[in-house]
């Protein structure tokens, strides 16, 4: 690549494929590299960014998901705009999502959620997981194809949250229908969600937490209903539905690409999946390969409160960063020979796939439970996987589409065959 400013990374779909080239011309100019299209500046080296990430002083979270879309209302003047986000913030969109607080009202909020969602909790929606691949598989692994990501993973993941939040069974219906027919994350014609979702989430966890806090069932529920702020107040409804919903839009397409990127890799090299079905213990690592390899929340996004030198580099007030994950990721400075795929390398848990700092995703082990569990089980029920060539092409020449977003990386459609695993009967 020899022109990064030929390149709109926000929309250029052309980049979808492979954006790897592109971070690495950018990083080769400069770890902190500003791309003239939306005036973002790109951050693809990883010290930086961590830097960055740890910084809650002078970035704030408040453009975290939607970067340099819609804009920010007023002109960002001044050597100091804390002042002018405090009075803003909320027109920016998602703007009442745990991703875009700032400390201390971030602090406040997250505790809230680690009080709904105990170590007890995890380990119960664990064995959920085990019981909802089984019961999935036995629907679609039928007739040597799936389309892994309709199929499986967008169903699996979302029934994953839904469990976890304690959403009765008999919900669980109806919540596939509603949630699964439109994507909660932001796309690159400005980053806007989709409302209905959304809505639909906040009409029912109104209804659930209200309830249970009128007449506590002793159920998942009623602990979430009854979860206080850390100085003992409780909560307005409005702060525990958020919260809960929160959830969905976070943990569902994330964890989804994240699932398929890992089930390609796989089913492309039979050299490698004979290995991992061999030693089952060598998935973990393979997950962690995967989030290095292909990071699923491409990056997220800072904006500086107040001029600030990182790795060298002045950032005026008002600069939107992004810290661009799947590049940090693939820094050679941190990351030895990092285009190859090494599920023994030593340091893949160094990745920043679940961002870092007080943001850290809070889902990441049930995201890498949710790995390990539908791997092991897919593993389980077939003998041998691979890429249907009636759908990708053939080998060396695939046809493969990338969600068109520039949050998010993963396939839109995971087409593999099978052969089914001989069954004792
Ligand atoms: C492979 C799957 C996942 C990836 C790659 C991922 C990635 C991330 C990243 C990078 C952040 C940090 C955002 C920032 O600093 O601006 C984040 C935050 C968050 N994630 Fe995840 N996530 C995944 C799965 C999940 C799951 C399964 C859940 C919950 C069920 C979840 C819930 C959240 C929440 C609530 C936040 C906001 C935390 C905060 O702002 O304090 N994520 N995630």
């Amino acid at each position: 690549m020899t022109d990064v400013d030929s390149v709109d990374f926000f929309t250029d779909n052309e980049l979808l494929r492979d954006p790897y080239p592109y971070f690495a011309a950018l990083r080769g100019e400069c770890p902190l590299r500003r791309e003239k299209h939306h005036d973002v500046v790109m951050v693809t080296g990883y010290e930086e960014a961590v830097t960055i990430y740890n910084d809650t002083e002078r970035f704030s979270s408040c453009n975290s998901v939607t970067g340099p879309f819609p804009g920010f209302p007023v002109p960002l003047e001044g050597d100091d705009i804390s002042e002018l986000i405090a009075a803003h913030r909320d027109e920016l969109p998602l703007s009442d999502q745990l991703p875009t607080f700032d400390p201390p009202v971030h602090a406040d909020h997250r505790a809230l959620l680690a009080r709904m969602i105990t170590p007890k909790r995890l380990a119960e929606n664990e064995e959920f997981m085990w019981r909802l691949a089984d019961r999935q598989y036995d629907e679609v692994l039928r007739d040597g194809r799936v389309e892994f990501n309709g199929e499986f993973a967008q169903a699996f993941a979302m029934l994953v949250i839904a469990d976890l939040l304690g959403v009765p069974e008999e919900d669980h219906a109806e919540f596939r229908n509603a949630l699964l027919s439109g994507s909660m994350i932001g796309s690159s014609d400005g980053g806007s969600m989709e409302h209905s979702p959304l809505d639909y989430l906040y009409g029912k966890f109104s209804e659930y937490i209200s309830d249970r806090r009128e007449t506590p069932r002793g159920d998942v529920l009623s602990g979430i209903a009854a979860a206080t702020f850390p100085d003992g107040t409780v909560p307005e409804v409005m702060d525990a539905v958020r919260v809960a919903a929160n959830l969905f839009a976070a943990g569902q397409e994330t964890t989804v690409r994240l699932l398929s990127s890992a089930v390609m890799i796989l089913a492309e090299d039979p050299e490698l999946q004979a290995r991992v079905r061999a030693d089952r213990s060598l998935i973990p690592g393979l997950v962690e390969e995967t989030l290095r390899y292909e990071s699923p929340v491409r990056g997220d996004f800072r904006l500086a409160k107040v001029p600030v030198t990182v790795g060298g580099v002045e950032l005026a007030a008002g600069t939107t960063v992004m810290l661009v994950n799947a590049a940090l990721n693939r820094d050679p400075r941190k990351f030895e020979d990092p285009d190859t795929f090494d599920i023994e390398r030593k340091n893949a848990r160094a990745h920043v796939a679940f961002g870092r700092g007080v943001h850290a995703c809070p889902g990441a082990p049930l995201a890498r439970a949710e790995a390990v569990v539908s791997l092991n089980r897919l593993l389980d029920r077939t003998s041998e996987i691979w890429i249907d060539e009636d759908k990708h092409g053939p080998a060396g020449n695939r046809d493969y589409r990338y969600i068109p977003t520039f949050i998010l990386r993963g396939l839109t459609r995971l087409f593999i065959r099978f052969t089914p695993a001989e069954t004792a009967e």
